[in-house]
Parts: C-alpha cells; structure tokens; sequence
C-alpha cells in the first residue's frame, strides 16, 4: 500500500517518463527544473538519447552534466524543437503557474522558443482557479520595497523568499493573488519597473499537459495550436 506521498511521486515519474517518449532524434531540447522535469532527465540519460539540451536553471545543467547529456549554452540555440518542463499549478485553459524552484525566468525564456512546449505534472497540480500557489516575482534586490509596495496595490500580498538568490542574482517575492484574469496578471506583474519576470505562464502555454495518476497518465492536448 503507498502513502499519498509516495503515490505522487510515482505520479510525477510516470508523467515525466511518458513525456521522453515524445522525444525525436537530434531534437534540441529544453529541460526543465523541478523534481518531475528530473525523472524526464534522468529518463534521457538511461535511454542514451541523441539529443542537445538546454537547461532552465543551474541545478538542471548539475544533473545534466553529471548524467552526460551533451549540454548548448542559453543562447546557443534561436529555436529549440521541444521543451519539457514541471509546473506548480495547472488550470483548465492550461494557464500556468511556475517557479516553485525559483527558475521561471530562463524556464519562460525557454518556453517562449520551443517549437512545442510538454508540461509534466502529477495530478494534484491540476486545479480550477489559479492562485492557491503564491506567484513567484523575481524582482531586482535593489527594488525590493517598492516592488512589494505595487504588489499591495495590485491586491497581492507578497512575502519575500528567504534565503534564495536565483540563477541571476535576484531576489523572488513569493506573492498571493486572487487570479481572475491570468493573462491581465503576467502583464501587470511585468510592467513593474524591478520585475524582472514573473511565474505565470498565460501568453506561452504548453501545447500538451501530461498528468500522472499513480501508473497512468492523462494526456491534454490544447486544442487552440496558436500560441
Ligand atoms: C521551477 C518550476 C518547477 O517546474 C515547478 O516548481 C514544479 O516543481 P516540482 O516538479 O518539483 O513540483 O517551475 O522553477
């Protein structure tokens, strides 16, 4: 008999794994951070894919590394042919809410140049409303205060993340919203001058969302292409 816990994390891995089998040769391919997108990574490596990744985040590009994924800079590539990334939260447009690994950045950047963009998670990620998880905000440190200030005016209630620098020196104010508009929200939150970029994944959503139930998996296709 499993425990929830462990029940979720083999929810996790069935999901991560069935996302490898989309997987084609000589694909560049994004790789996202977070313990689903490491049972996709380490899944890659068992099978001895011919592949070039791209990492979201340092700790991504660790494990790569120490598993011999042949590894591209950020930059190296314009297009990447397919991403596969976890996610804190899923609704049912497939708006998206990221960066509980503080990685949002590069993993939106990412995103936003893949041909074709997999969202693995396990089903407890999947809810009606986003906002039961705080929007992650990576925020200049110099602008702190006066970030969490508009986050107040946007009816937010921030918290800073202690003791977390992300991948590029900056600081993530963790931040609670009611979310009616997720589209309105990215683009409030980005207009913030010290912002640099914000969790929810509104504009570049996944194409398809593979979700894990113990051994199964769901797979939800998007049914508007058009990003
Ligand atoms: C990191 C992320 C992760 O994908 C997200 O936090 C999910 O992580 P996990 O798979 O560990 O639940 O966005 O910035």
């Amino acid at each position: 008999m499993k425990t929830n816990k462990q029940y979720i994390e083999l929810s996790k891995k069935t999901a991560a794994e069935r996302a490898v089998e989309f997987i084609e040769d000589g694909m560049i391919l994004g790789l996202g951070t977070g313990s689903t997108a490491e049972y996709a990574i380490k899944k890659i490596a068992e099978k001895k894919l011919n592949i070039v990744a791209v990492p979201t985040s340092r700790r991504t590009e660790k494990l790569a590394k120490k598993l011999r994924i042949p590894l591209a800079k950020m930059d190296e590539y314009r297009e990447i042919d397919m991403d596969i990334d976890g996610a804190d939260e899923v609704d049912p447009e497939f708006n998206l809410i990221k960066g509980g690994g503080g990685a949002h950045t590069r993993e939106k950047r990412i995103a936003e140049r893949s041909k074709k963009f997999i969202v693995v998670v396990d089903h407890t990620k999947l809810v009606k409303k986003l906002g039961n998880f705080p929007v992650p905000v990576e925020v200049e440190p110099s602008r702190k205060e006066f970030v969490e200030e508009k986050l107040r005016e946007l009816d937010g209630i921030p918290r800073l993340r202690e003791d977390f620098i992300t991948d590029n020196g900056n600081i993530i104010i963790d931040t609670r919203f009611d979310i009616e508009n997720p589209r309105e929200l990215e683009e409030k939150l980005n207009s913030i001058p010290g912002v640099i970029e914000n969790g929810v994944f509104s504009k570049r959503k996944p194409e398809i969302i593979i979700v894990g139930y113990g051994t199964e998996v769901k797979i939800l296709k998007r049914k508007n292409e058009s990003r």
